[in-house]
């Protein structure tokens, strides 16, 4: 870490002959997060909502944090917006430290958080002309900006209605789009399309392609995994606050050893027949969960033939026959032991171990 002012880190790649010529420089480091830890004290019990977390996202990114509820994703969010002090440790943003630097911090991020804050009863106008003013968007820019932005959302015709008549879709991106009128730098979107219905998701996902495109580094957590998967560069999976894994999809999918996923429709299910798959050593691990028996193993239409044998040999009918690759609800679910619902496992490992870690 090359420091020339306290709190200000050069973040450039001195093999690269560091930040002299823009064009040449391979990918820098936006966000850079060094074993940031927040904890939350009552008189009862103490929280650790991150837990020593270090990560750097590179700039013009869109970077996922996934994990189930209270795994630390806002909590994360809100420290690298500079909205909470962290406990312990800290992060530099365009090369600011958050506590020492939060004013310059601000200057160059945008935030969308988790719960709207949207005044209803303002008008889509007064909403983006009141946000914009408050991050200094320069008077003589606003109106413009603002028709802009209402352009991008396919909301010109409700500019002068109040916000509380807009569906959920609308709000949400109204919101987005506010978060980006002084051209940020940074964009954090904190669960960007929870509770919208699959074409307002689709639609968001548009925006957020669209914004990514002016170069805008962006930040966003999510429960959806294919949300992740669409838009995601590079994804980081915490759960109770800690960081578990980061990488591409794609290197995230090998994590899983045993490749394929088979989905068996079970009716009933019994102990004998699990055995003897277990037995065969044709599977990996094997899950029993409402009324689907997940099976990995390394090629799933070569074991296939096996499996159906055992079922029949036992007389369980099968409902229904899948094989996949696995997505990355299945990545975590292998790492975790849960999914991202946050729910229990009840997962049932071949070898009779839980998951490794
Ligand atoms: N201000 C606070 N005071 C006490 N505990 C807090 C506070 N904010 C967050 N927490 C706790 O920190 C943990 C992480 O919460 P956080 O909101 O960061 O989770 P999350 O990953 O964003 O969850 P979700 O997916 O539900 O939005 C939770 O246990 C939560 O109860
Ligand atoms: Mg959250």
């Amino acid at each position: 870490m090359t420091r020339d002012r306290p709190g200000v880190l050069d973040t450039s790649d001195p093999a690269t002959g560091g930040g002299s010529d823009n064009s040449s420089r391979p990918a820098d480091r936006i966000i850079v997060i060094d074993h940031v830890t927040k904890t939350f004290q009552s008189k009862t019990k103490t929280v650790t909502a991150v837990d020593d977390i270090s990560f750097d996202v590179m700039r013009g990114e869109i970077f996922g944090l996934l994990g189930p509820n209270g795994a630390g994703k806002s909590t994360l969010i809100r420290i690298l917006t500079t909205l909470l002090q962290p406990t312990t440790g800290t992060a530099f943003l365009n090369n600011f430290e958050i506590t020492k630097y939060p004013e310059q911090v601000r200057g160059i991020i945008g935030v969308c958080p988790q719960n709207s804050t949207l005044d209803l009863e303002l008008t889509a106008y007064d909403n983006l002309e009141f946000y914009g003013k408050l991050v200094n968007v320069p008077d003589s820019m606003l109106d413009n900006r603002i028709w802009e932005l209402l352009r991008m959302t396919d909301l010109s015709d409700r500019a002068y209605m109040p916000v509380g008549t807009f569906s959920g879709g609308m709000r949400r991106k109204l919101e987005i789009v506010r978060a980006f009128i002084h051209h940020p730098l940074i964009l954090f979107l904190d669960e960007p399309t929870i509770g919208l219905d699959p074409e307002a998701r689709r639609e968001v996902w548009q925006q957020i392609a669209s914004l990514n495109e002016e170069e805008t580094t962006i930040i966003l957590t999510t429960h959806y995994m294919d949300e992740a998967e669409r838009l995601c560069n590079r994804i980081a999976f915490v759960d109770k606050g800690k960081l578990i894994s980061l990488d591409t999809t794609d290197n995230l999918r090998r994590l899983i050893p045993a490749g394929d996923l088979i989905e068996i429709g079970v009716a009933e299910i019994n102990d004998s027949a699990i055995s003897e798959l277990r037995a065969s050593g044709l599977i990996h691990t094997v899950e029993y969960k409402d009324q689907k028996l997940i099976i990995t193993a390394q090629n799933g239409s070569r074991v296939l033939p096996g499996i159906v044998a055992v079922f029949e040999k036992y007389g369980l009918p099968m409902t229904s026959i899948s094989i996949r690759p696995p997505s990355l609800e299945d990545v975590f679910i292998y790492l975790t032991g849960k999914d991202l619902s946050g729910g229990g496992n009840g997962n049932v490992n071949a070898n009779g171990r839980g998951h490794p870690r």
